[in-house]
């Protein structure tokens, strides 16, 4: 007989190839191909018996269907982002950078979900039974009735939550595996954290879900390394996948659905660390607007969309005239190819001259902007602070710069509007659109171009002329 073939398997994105190479061509990363033994592969081949198959009744797709029930954990921001609360007999995946506080949240939910009477497990794969007690703790719930245990083999997991849930304790409603990575399977022979055995943990944890009808989470971490597999592998195979994202150095988290299978994906929930763990943010805009320095030149408000909710926050810039050949650029927060952009629209449909002249631009609070929409409060930031001219300090601003210099308008403008007035902002200045609903109490400014911007914010003379330039 033939030795089985061994197949290589990207850590990165799961595509499957018949020899390694250093480069995985599906998804392009490098060093991601791992060996893989095949038989986590379906079995064929001589001496497997063709088992003949049973007769499954076919189904109209109009039908009677109830509505999946929900366990509400109380922590709304969660519940906001899973779309109403946990569903029973679902998978899902937590990911997020190690150290981004996790463990934290499911500690949290799992304590608070207990509390109200469900059965709750919490599985430790990474820190042992004390150390979970310890951060219990420090959070103050170590009185909830959560049951906990360390352990890392999947067969043993699955059988002791067989074992103490039967009889009128049929199911528990919670199962949190912290992490995906560290679990193993019997059935399979390579070592923890490989795609493998990342895939046969999530295949055999997901079937106790759907078995069982619990709710199982899985904890995974993001890695860019692809030593441990990423759990981009089992994002196919569960029900939802949230992601928890923030800056370690800064204390605002951010939880994201990017695929939900029983709610929306534009939700997003908003937590703020603290020495007593995540606290729930009511209100993000006022997290990033907090220690805001009114009529600072180079400061302005956007007023921006993160999923479905608005958020306001402020962008600075410092342009300062540079001794050196080439002006240094840099941006913390946004893309910097779109500071490129906006520069150079700057400087060739509006006449400002900023070649001669170092540009750094950040974005307040260790947020990071992904919308186009924020190209206008950029351009105000950069022309204000060229001009060294704090802009009006009550005023927000939004709109996409395309390259010829126009304004494009951004959707949601009302909630954005709305979400500003709430904050005590009287004006606004973004671009004309059509889809404005009345904005009771503030003065709106509508632009079609950006030359309309300079314009209004400052008189020629304010600007310096480019010493370069003669
Ligand atoms: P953790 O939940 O362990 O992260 P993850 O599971 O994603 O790896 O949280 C780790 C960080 O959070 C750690 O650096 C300490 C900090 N932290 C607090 O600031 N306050 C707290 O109450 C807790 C429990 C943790
Ligand atoms: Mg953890």
């Amino acid at each position: 007989m033939a030795a089985p073939k061994t197949q290589f398997v990207c850590s990165g994105c799961g595509a499957v190839s018949g020899k390694w190479s250093g480069r995985c061509e599906a998804c392009g990363e490098w060093n991601t191909l791992v060996e893989e033994s095949p038989n986590t592969g379906v079995a064929t081949g001589p001496g497997k018996v063709q088992r003949k198959g049973r007769i499954i009744p076919l189904e109209p797709l109009d039908g009677d269907t109830k509505d999946s029930p929900r366990i509400i954990s109380k922590v709304a921001e969660l519940d906001r982002v899973t779309g109403g609360g946990f569903v029973p007999g679902s998978a899902l995946l937590l990911g997020g950078d190690p150290g981004i506080g996790k463990s934290t949240l499911l500690m949290q939910a799992s304590a608070a979900l207990a509390r109200a009477g469900n059965n709750v497990v919490y599985v430790s794969g990474e820190e042992a039974v004390a150390q979970v007690r310890l951060r219990a703790q420090r959070l103050g719930v170590e009185k909830s009735p959560v049951q906990l245990v360390a352990e890392t083999n999947v067969e043993n997991i699955v059988t002791t939550l067989q074992a103490t849930f039967k009889g009128d304790k049929k199911r528990p409603d919670l199962v949190v595996l912290d992490s995906i990575q560290t679990l193993w399977s019997d059935a399979v022979e390579s070592a923890p954290g490989t795609v493998s055995q990342v895939r046969a943990s999530a295949q055999a944890m997901i079937r106790y879900a759907k078995q069982s009808g619990a709710c199982i989470v899985l904890v995974g971490h993001v890695t860019k390394e692809g030593q441990i597999a990423g759990p981009r592998v089992v994002e196919h195979m569960v029900d939802a996948v949230l992601y928890f994202e923030g800056e370690n150095n800064h204390h605002f988290r951010i939880l994201r659905a990017v695929k939900n299978r029983f709610g929306p994906t534009d939700e997003i929930g908003v937590f703020e660390m603290s020495d007593t763990g995540l606290k729930q943010v009511n209100n993000p805009s006022e997290l990033f607007l907090g220690e805001r320095h009114k009529a600072a030149p180079g400061a302005a408000v956007f007023a921006g969309l993160e999923g479905r909710r608005p958020v306001l926050v402020e962008i600075q810039a410092l342009v300062a005239e540079s001794s050196l050949g080439t002006p240094r650029r840099a941006v913390v927060g946004w893309e910097s190819a779109r500071m490129s952009m906006i520069l150079a629209v700057l400087e060739a449909r509006c006449g400002v001259r900023l070649g001669g002249h170092d540009v750094y631009l950040n974005v307040a609070g260790g947020y990071r902007i992904s919308e186009p929409a924020a190209d206008l409060a950029v351009a105000a930031a950069l022309v204000s602070s060229l001009a060294n001219k704090p802009l009006p300090d009550n005023c927000v601003y939004f709109g996409e710069v395309s390259l010829s210099g126009h304004l494009r308008p951004v959707s949601q403008a009302s909630a954005r509007l709305k979400e500003a007035g709430k904050l005590g902002f009287e004006q606004a200045t973004f671009a004309k659109t059509s889809e404005l609903a009345k904005t009771p109490g503030m003065r709106l400014n509508t632009l079609e171009s950006l030359s309309d911007l300079v314009v209004d914010l400052v008189t020629p003379g304010e600007l310096p002329s480019d010493k370069n330039d003669d």
